[in-house]
């Protein structure tokens, strides 16, 4: 039975099936609702309008069904389960009468069984009623436009009948009859079966290996594949209870997590910085796939790479795409189409690397037939907002910068990729070294070395750790700091590795780099020009126009495209990862005797959005360098990735660092030319700094100054990293006097952790540091020690630290006299690290508040940090938000707190807090005399430990607001506390809200007492 409220109450659920689904679920339920005339031709015509979002449809069927009462609350459930079993059954009983007296309403009431059997044999019916004229071609026509489904023009086909009433009714009640029972499901045609198990086999091929760079060793994924750290990014603006972090989700969740952005959309979006695993998360779900281990409701999956897409130069329509640039059916390519068309639901297409399609995501041209040719990106844009192959679920992947809010739109959820986990580092490096001992030396030594360690969390730096870890372990890894560093122990690798033996023997020596460099210079400009043209592929041609021989591609800097089909000499090959290909460009930029060196002043210095640093630079290339034609290159630059060239910029300071310099002046004739360079990018990087710090706005009256960082001032802080000089780090700082640096959501890592560290520790006076929401976690809490000396304030929320990494942070606190907050609000804090939290209070003579809300403390936790508590007099403020203190916890901290001179505000929402807590809460209220809020939201309180905190008020006169909000008082409670709030005249406001009151109970207690909030 389900009453009007009932099936009110049930609505977000039925909104949620009604659109779990596509639309052609949605539309079974119509006919369903139709046959049984709980929806009249109006409504249903109302309710199938074309282009709607499919939410705002099936908000619409409830209130349409609601109108009409329980019934139609019954019969809508009723139709959701048929429309679910539809597709299970394999024939629906459908006993329907050729020559009813009125065709149209036994049409109607036969519906979804008519439909059903119409179902693959539409082009034959629509070709009889156009012979027998019952339809005009017009109507044909518009019946088999490409966007429908079969289903849909079988309805289309009903809908035509409903309202002609010329005998078509009659014609198709007579027709369906005469149509075989459909036996099988669709997919179980043989056609389909033969190419699904051709798909798989493609794809399982494609995402076997992980290619590495001599093409010799290929890597099995499954052997050396580690998780990565994957998070749902949830829309933060929204208002409501503090958000709890993002949960760590398996890759098998990429499509069941409910932090959706936007119902209706398709898209799944996995948003990481580049290196940090995109690509091979995509491998690893395809693998998963075809070997038949996970995503198996999916029955295609379709991989593209949208590095390759951008080089189609022709107009294609989706059955190209599919076919010719994916897998080819080898027979029947219609009906397979026709299948992948009417079940979209079952269809999957993933999209890599979205920042490297040259084309920014727009949303003008619409397309949607899938057989009609058009742009590549006009087909990617549709493809993404749904407008072709609607509900086949996509996920596309991206660097951040590529995301734009327009992008955003059409996104059904967006997943962040952050790396490998202190423990995935473990793993991957036991996964690729399982000869005995090595995993475990070269453990040591990154622990050891904790700038290597904190680099290594993005999975291409543990990559080339394990590639270079002969080299490591002979030399050690301490003086490996910058990415510049780990990129010229990997060069050094490769070439080693492709020269004879005797020579390997002495090293990198400048002689042996500078017997390479003509090839590093044919590899840097072929790098370069690909960052101007968003170039990422190269073709046997290109590979040619630029010089580079068989003997350049030997050193494995160039693989071969994995790509279907070409294979051989012709294959066209792209860098290693894009990362490489802006050190190359960066290599040449520095290296090659074209260039004037004070033009390297145009790379850091961007301006504005669109002005691309290198497109300014570039027209000087092309004067300069006698290959470079005209100006064309230049303008084929303005289009470059910006945050390419600010890759290559950020390599580009790191190989003019004294510390390499040494190194490249030997390769080069001009040592002088390279001290120039060198001092003009420093130069520009201290002026940019400069500049981007006076743009700050004044502060507001009675504020700090805050500077809201964007991702250029972190871009800028890298560069100067890179160039690792104190004098320039000092330089760049000293005019910056902030009081708040606000760095919230920028992605900041171990490896940002450590340039902050090494440019921010010389402001001159203190700051607040406001990380929240990043992934800095314990290695980039390692990485931030040197710094904490100018910090006044640390925030730290949402960033994965545990234990560990406070306890080394605290060690390192205690004589920092600035710092006096800190705030770590949704780590993995556990009891274990209370002892650390303990002498931080009790040996900090002025520190202010802790924030420790939502981790894992409970009682025993409690207990060690209150004995810290006792012998400290100057916290302010204490929060313990979402913890699991328990009443224990609580008494603990009530019994330390009961002299504490200074304590303003504690929180112990969320604490599963009783009657015990509260009554020795109460003795604390009776003691102190400086606590201002209590904060007791969402505990266990009931009458009896509410009644002893209102005996604790009596004795209280320094409390201000008490919030008890979400217990379970009821009016007896209420009645105490009003009865202590007449001899108190502190407190101003108790929160009641959410606890045991009736309307007209809520009504009176607040009318007694307005400092009650009910
Ligand atoms: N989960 C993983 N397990 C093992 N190795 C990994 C994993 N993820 C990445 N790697 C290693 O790191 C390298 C770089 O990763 P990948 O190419 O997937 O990064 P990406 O995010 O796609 O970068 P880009 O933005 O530049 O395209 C891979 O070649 C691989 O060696
Ligand atoms: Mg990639």
């Amino acid at each position: 039975m389900c009453t009007q409220e009932g099936f009110q109450a049930q609505r977000s659920r039925l909104v949620g099936l009604l659109i779990s689904g596509s639309l052609e679920g949605f539309e079974n339920v119509l006919d369903w609702l139709l046959s049984w005339e709980v929806l009249s031709w109006e409504d249903y015509e109302s309710l199938s309008l074309l282009g709607q979002p499919l939410s705002l449809l099936a908000r619409r069927l409830l209130d349409t069904v609601w109108s009409k009462g329980a019934w139609g609350g019954e019969q809508l459930i009723a139709a959701i389960q048929e429309a679910q079993a539809d597709g299970k059954t394999p024939e629906l009983c459908g006993r329907w009468d050729p020559h009813s007296p009125h065709p149209a309403r036994e049409l109607q009431s036969h519906r979804p069984a008519i439909i059903r059997r119409l179902y693959g044999h539409v082009e034959g019916v629509l070709g009889l009623a156009r012979e027998q004229g019952f339809i005009s071609q017009y109507e044909c026509d518009g019946i088999r436009l490409p966007i429908f489904t079969s289903s849909q023009r079988a309805r289309r086909l009903l809908d035509l009948a409903t309202v002609k009433a010329n005998g078509l009714a009659a014609f198709l009640l007579q027709s369906a009859l005469e149509l075989p029972v459909p036996t099988a499901l669709p997919f179980e045609a043989a056609t389909c079966k033969k190419y699904m198990s051709k798909l798989r086999t493609t794809v399982a091929a494609q995402s076997r290996y992980l290619s590495t760079y001599d093409g010799a060793e290929n890597l099995c994924l499954e052997d050396v594949y580690t998780e990565n750290i994957l998070e749902a990014r949830t829309d933060v603006s929204a208002a409501g209870p503090p958000q709890e972090s993002p949960a760590a989700l398996g890759l098998e969740e990429l499509f069941t997590t409910h932090d959706h952005l936007n119902d209706a959309a398709d898209t799944v979006l996995v948003v990481g910085e580049a290196g940090s695993g995109k690509s091979t998360l995509l491998q690893r779900l395809h693998f998963l796939w075809a070997v038949g281990r996970d995503f198996q409701e999916f029955l295609f999956v379709f991989p593209f790479s949208c590095r390759q897409l951008q080089c189609l130069a022709k107009p294609l329509s989706l059955w190209t795409l599919l076919f010719e640039h994916c897998c080819w059916p080898d027979v029947g390519q219609q009906e397979v189409f026709r299948f992948l068309l009417d079940h979209p639901e079952r269809v999957l297409l993933t999209f890599d690397g979205f920042d490297e399609f040259r084309f920014r995501f727009s949303d003008h041209e619409r397309h949607c037939s899938p057989t009609d040719p058009t742009s590549v990106q006009n087909l990617l844009f549709n493809l993404l907002q749904g407008n072709l192959l609607k509900d086949a679920r996509k996920v596309l992947t991206s660097r951040p910068e590529a995301v734009s809010a327009l992008l955003r739109r059409y996104v059904r959820a967006e997943l962040s990729l952050k790396g490998f986990s202190e423990d995935g580092i473990e793993l991957y490096m036991r996964k690729h070294h399982r000869e005995p001992g090595v995993a475990d030396c070269l453990l040591r030594l990154l622990r050891a070395t904790s700038t290597l360690h904190g680099l290594c969390h993005l999975p291409v730096f543990s990559w080339i750790v394990s590639k270079c870890h002969r080299e490591l372990l002979q030399h050690g890894g301490g003086s490996l700091k910058t990415t510049t560093d780990m990129y010229l122990l990997i060069l050094q690798h490769f070439l080693l590795h492709a020269s004879p033996p005797d020579t390997a023997s002495h090293g990198l020596g400048p002689s042996f780099l500078r017997g390479r460099l003509p090839t590093l210079l044919r590899l840097g400009c072929l790098a370069l020009r690909g960052l101007g043209t968003c170039c990422y592929v190269f073709s046997a041609k290109q590979l040619q126009a630029a010089q580079v021989d068989p003997e350049d591609v030997s050193l494995g800097f160039l693989v071969p495209v994995k790509s279907q089909g070409v294979s051989g000499a012709s294959a066209p090959l792209e860098f290693l990862h894009i990362t490489f290909q802006c050190f190359f460009a960066a290599f040449y930029l520095v290296l090659s005797a074209d260039m004037p060196p004070t033009s390297l002043r145009h790379l850091f210095d961007c301006r504005g959005p669109g002005s691309s640093p290198l497109a300014r630079l570039l027209p000087m290339l092309c004067i300069q360098g006698s290959e470079c034609k005209e100006g064309g290159l230049a303008a084929l630059l303005q289009k470059a990735e910006p945050h390419n060239l600010q890759i290559t910029a950020a390599f580009l300071a790191g190989l003019l660092s004294r510390e390499h310099r040494g190194l490249l002046a030997e390769c080069q004739a001009s040592g002088k030319a390279l001290l120039r360079r060198h001092a003009c990018a420093r130069w520009c990087l201290a002026r940019s700094l400069r500049q981007h710090f006076h743009s700050i706005p004044s502060a507001v009256p009675g504020e700090a100054k805050s500077l809201h960082a964007m991702p250029r001032f972190l871009w800028l802080i890298q560069s100067l990293y890179e160039m690792q000089e104190e004098r320039l780090a000092r330089e760049a700082v000293r005019g910056l006097s902030v009081g708040h640096l606000k760095l919230t959501f920028c992605g900041v890592g171990p490896i940002e952790c450590a340039a902050l560290a090494f440019v921010l520790r010389h402001l001159r006076r203190p700051v607040a540091l406001q990380l929240d929401h990043n992934s800095v976690g314990d290695i980039g809490v390692e990485q931030l020690l040197p710094c904490l000396g100018v910090c006044k304030a640390l925030y730290l929320r949402d960033n994965n630290i545990s234990d560990r990494g406070i306890c080394k942070l605290i060690e390192h606190a205690l004589p920092c006299e600035q710092l006096q907050k800190l705030a770590l609000f949704n780590n993995k804090l556990t009891d274990d690290c209370a002892h650390s939290m303990a002498k931080l209070l009790a040996c900090k003579r002025n520190f202010l508040a802790l924030r420790l809300g939502n981790n894992r403390i409970s009682a025993v936790g409690a207990a060690v940090l209150a004995e810290g508590l006792r012998s400290n007099s100057s916290l302010q403020f204490l929060g313990f938000w979402g913890n699991r203190v328990g009443d224990e916890g609580a008494q603990a901290l009530a019994e330390a707190l009961g002299s504490h001179q200074s304590l303003k505000w504690l929180s112990l929402v969320g604490n599963n807090i009783g009657s015990m807590g509260a009554q020795a809460l109460a003795l604390m209220l009776e003691r102190n005399v400086v606590l201002e809020e209590l904060c007791l939201e969402e505990n266990h309180l009931q009458d009896e430990g509410v009644g002893s905190l209102a005996e604790g008020l009596k004795r209280n006169s320094s409390l201000k607001v008490l919030k008890l909000s979400n217990n379970c008082i009821t009016y007896l409670g209420a009645e105490a506390l009003l009865q202590a709030l007449e001899r108190n005249n502190t407190i101003l406001e108790v929160w009641l809200r959410g606890n045991a009151f009736s309307p007209e109970e809520a009504e009176e207690l607040s009318h007694r007492d307005t400092r009650l909030l009910l």
